[in-house]
């Protein structure tokens, strides 16, 4: 039987109320940004990236205070040794259609930003009018690839976070907080 984890485990990193402050923050940003470029009747479309997503964007939206939807879209990347390439499979699309809206991509880290500069490339060629991208983390010592981050929660260095949303081999998603996971 796996024993339950132990509670020094997890260093918590950014607590509950300081992530709470920091999205607060980011909504504002996004709302500011987003409300002078908004056609009348229009909504701001906000595509989360399934899993790691859906907690970060629960709590931006009910920030954000111009009119929106939502989509999500499901990607799977895997690295091919052999060329060096990245090859990413949709698993999940949109439902909605982004040609002419202003689209705010929403993702839990930001890491080698292989994934999010393929998706990035990929929404452009159904011609939004905007594309903004929006993160919890930024990894920004381990980006292989430029990626223009409009929106950033917290800047990390170094560790594997857990929490808000975040996974080690898919557990630990429901922390409020987020942690450092330390091997024991
Ligand atoms: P990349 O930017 O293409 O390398 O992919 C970033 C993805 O790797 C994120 O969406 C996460 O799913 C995952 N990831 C990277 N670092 C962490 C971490 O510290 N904790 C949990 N997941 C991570
Ligand atoms: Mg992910």
């Amino acid at each position: 039987m796996e024993s339950p984890p132990k509670p020094e485990q997890f260093q918590i990193l950014y607590d509950r109320g300081a992530i709470a402050n920091r999205v607060k923050e980011l909504g504002a940003a996004i709302s500011a940004d987003i409300a002078p470029i908004l056609e009348p009747g229009q909504m701001l479309l906000v595509v989360g990236i399934l899993n790691g997503a859906f907690i970060f964007m629960a709590d931006l939206i009910r920030t954000i205070t111009v009119p929106l939807e939502i989509d999500f879209i499901r990607l799977s990347s895997y690295q091919d040794s052999q060329t060096s390439s990245t090859e990413v499979v949709l698993l999940k699309s949109l439902e909605r259609e982004i040609k002419d809206r202003h689209v705010l991509v929403v993702e839990d880290i930001a890491d080698a930003g292989l994934t999010l500069a393929w998706l990035i490339d990929h929404l452009k060629e159904r011609k939004p009018a905007s594309i903004r991208l929006a993160v919890a983390i930024d990894k920004k010592a381990r980006r292989e690839v430029s990626l223009k981050l409009d929106y950033v929660g917290f800047t990390v260095d170094d560790g594997f976070l857990v929490g808000f949303g975040l996974d080690a081999a898919r557990k630990h998603r429901q922390i409020p907080d987020i942690c450092i996971l330390n091997e024991t």
